[in-house]
Parts: structure tokens; C-alpha cells; sequence
């Protein structure tokens, strides 16, 4: 319909538009690029994410959409111009170094802007809201560049961030997205679900990311994907981790710390838990109600042996609790 497709042209139109200002803008230049550049991010990278920069004034874009024929109603409907309460129209993104965001199909749909201060009370990242072309929960940030790859290795990494798809990307590892903007949400992995049954979870590693990476693979299993983890060292994310260790040390690690969803629990709960009896009989619930949500009842029954080999539980018993968790939900 007509005026959804002048909401894309308009989102293409600020892409090339902060695209521009970040390769040819004196401030995109001396501030946004160089940016990137200290981050480490490679030229290719920036290019094929066709990465860029608002300037640090109120109308920037507006006044250049305008002058080139778009209407102001349309940069409204993106959320890339605010309308205030007395009715004065500004940009909502302002000296950011900005992430497009596309659908899978290759058009551009929303942004990501993330400042440049480091002054706490600045929202690190700015993002559009919802829109008739921009639905947050059916979009996953580096879709369209990694799909190619997601197929060849019939596998897809998870990211929390931005920095952390280019960074992975950057190693080689292309098939890569993140679920930006949003917590996962089941319309996301059956997005990743047309392309792959198996996905490895790729958060952050402290609390908040532990905690969405257990949220998350129980997501996943119970629509029926394969799920792995990696973990990262505390508080490094995949893009601060890659950057320290190197491509090919980054590669390796992945390699040799990716956990299957029980071994990655297990490890995690029973750290928790230490020696307390009661404690360690609450894990093997806890697991057990994640091999609860897989579909497939042959796999399910595969994961209880494991669990059963690595928790040194009887499998008859752990059997007993699935099925009792099973018949629990009619
Ligand atoms: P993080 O806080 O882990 O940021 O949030 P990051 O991606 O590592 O950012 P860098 O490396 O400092 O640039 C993960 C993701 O959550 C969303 C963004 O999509 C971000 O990439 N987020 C975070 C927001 O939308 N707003 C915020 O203020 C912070
Ligand atoms: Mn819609
Ligand atoms: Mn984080
Ligand atoms: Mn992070
Ligand atoms: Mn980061």
C-alpha cells in the first residue's frame, strides 16, 4: 500500500542520508567515523551495514528530506522527526552514530542511534519505535546479512547488541543477528526457524545476560529449535571479547565453549547451589522442566539420559518428573 511504501523510501532516504554525513560530513567524519574506527570496526563492516551519523542539530534531516521532495507527515510515521507538545517538529536522532535496521528482505525499516558521551543520564541507545513498517518483536537486527550464512552452517548465533553483530561478523562469523530493541520473542525464533533448527545463544556475560540467555533457551526449545550456549568471561560481550582476544582466538573460543542448554544450566545452577542437598535436588527440577518444553519426545528423551549421565540421577526417575511436568500442563 501506498503509504507504507513511502514510509520505507523514507527510512532508505535517512540511511543514505547518515551513510553520507558519517563518510563525507566534516562532524561524521572527525567524531562519527572515527568512532568506528576506535572501536575497531573494519571499513567493510561499516560499509555493509551501511552504518552512519546524524548530525547534532534539531532539524538535520528533516530539513534535508524536505528539500528533497519527502513530507514531513512520512518522517513523523518512522518516529525519525518528534512532534512536541507545542507542536514543533524536531529529529529524534542527534549526534549518534546510527545502525539501520532491516528487514530480511534488505529494506530499511527502523534505526538504532547510540550516543557518543559517555555522561550517564544520555540514553546509550536511542531507537524507532513502532511503526506500520517496524514491528520490534517480528525483527532481528542483521537478518538480511547474515541469512546467506545462517543456511551454509545451519546454524544461527544470538546477540544481544548492535557492536556485537558487526564484531562477530568481523571475525568471519557471519550468521549472526540480534534481537535488538527487545527481549526475545517467540515471533523472532520462528523467524530464525525458516532459515535453521539450531541456534547458539551468544549474550553478555554478567547477570542481566546470563538471566535472558536461561529465558531464552527455554523460548527456544519449546519451539522446538536446537539451542547451545557460549559463554563469555565477566563482563565482556562477544564484541568487547573479540576485539581483546583477536578473530582467530575469538573463533577458537566459540569453538571450544559451547555448551549444550543442560551442560550450560547444569554448570550455572550448581554453582549456585554449592553442596546443599536440597538445593542440587531443586537443579535437576529446574532442567528437567527445560527438557519439559522440547516438542519432540524422542529428542526429550535423549536429553533425559544426558541429564541423567552428567547429574548422576537415575533416568527412571528424572522420566517420572517429565512426565509428571508434562501431564501437569492439560
Ligand atoms: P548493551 O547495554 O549490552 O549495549 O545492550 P551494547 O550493545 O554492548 O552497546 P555498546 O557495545 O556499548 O555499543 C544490548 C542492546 O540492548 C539495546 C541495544 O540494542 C543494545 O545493542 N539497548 C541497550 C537499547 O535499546 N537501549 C539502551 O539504552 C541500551
Ligand atoms: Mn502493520
Ligand atoms: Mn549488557
Ligand atoms: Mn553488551
Ligand atoms: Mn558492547
Amino acid at each position: 500500500n501506498n503509504a507504507r511504501e513511502s514510509l520505507y523510501v523514507v527510512s532508505l532516504y535517512a540511511a543514505n542520508y547518515f551513510a553520507n554525513e558519517l563518510w563525507t560530513g566534516e562532524h561524521g567524519r572527525a567524531i562519527g567515523l572515527s568512532y568506528f574506527r576506535e572501536r575497531g570496526f573494519r571499513e567493510d563492516i561499516i560499509k555493509k551495514f551501511e552504518l552512519g551519523y546524524s548530525p547534532d542539530q534539531w532539524d538535520a534531516l528533516i530539513l534535508s528530506a524536505k528539500a528533497a521532495g519527502h513530507k514531513e507527515e512520512y518522517l513523523e510515521r518512522t518516529g525519525l522527526s518528534i512532534r512536541n507538545d507545542k507542536g514543533k517538529v524536531y529529529d529524534r536522532f542527534r549526534g549518534r552514530v546510527m545502525f539501520p535496521i532491516h528487514n530480511f528482505t534488505g529494506r530499511v525499516i527502523g534505526f538504532g542511534g547510540r550516543t557518543l558521551k559517555t555522561d550517564k543520564n544520555v540514553p546509550k541507545y536511542v531507537n524507532s519505535p513502532e511503526s506500520d513498517i517496524y514491528h520490534k518483536s517480528n525483527v532481528l537486527y542483521g537478518l538480511f546479512q547474515a541469512k546467506k550464512a545462517i543456511r551454509e552452517f545451519d546454524n544461527c548465533y544470538l546477540v544481544e547488541g548492535y557492536a556485537d553483530v558487526l564484531s562477530v561478523h568481523q571475525a568471519g562469523i557471519e550468521n549472526v543477528v540480534a534481537s535488538s530493541g527487545t527481549s526475545l520473542t517467540v515471533e523472532q525464533i520462528r523467524l530464525i526457524g525458516r532459515f535453521t533448527q539450531n541456534v547458539t545463544i551468544l549474550y553478555d556475560g554478567d547477570a542481566a545476560g546470563i538471566k535472558a540467555s536461561l529465558r531464552g533457551l527455554d523460548m527456544i526449545l519449546e519451539e522446538g529449535l536446537n539451542v547451545k550456549v557460549v559463554n563469555f568471561p565477566d563482563g565482556h560481550d562477544p564484541d568487547s571479547y573479540m576485539h581483546k582476544v583477536g578473530a582467530g582466538a575469538f573463533k577458537i573460543y566459540i569453538e571450544n565453549n559451547r555448551k549444550d542448554f543442560i551442560l550450560y544450566k547444569a554448570d550455572i545452577l550448581l554453582k549456585e547451589a554449592g553442596t546443599d542437598p536440597i538445593k542440587r535436588a531443586g537443579i535437576i527440577r529446574d532442567i528437567v522442566e527445560s527438557i519439559a518444553k522440547i516438542p519432540d519426545d524422542i529428542k526429550a528423551s535423549v536429553f533425559i539420559r544426558e541429564c541423567s549421565r552428567l547429574l548422576q540421577v537415575e533416568e527412571r526417575m528424572l522420566l517420572t518428573e517429565l512426565n509428571k511436568m508434562k501431564s501437569a500442563r492439560f
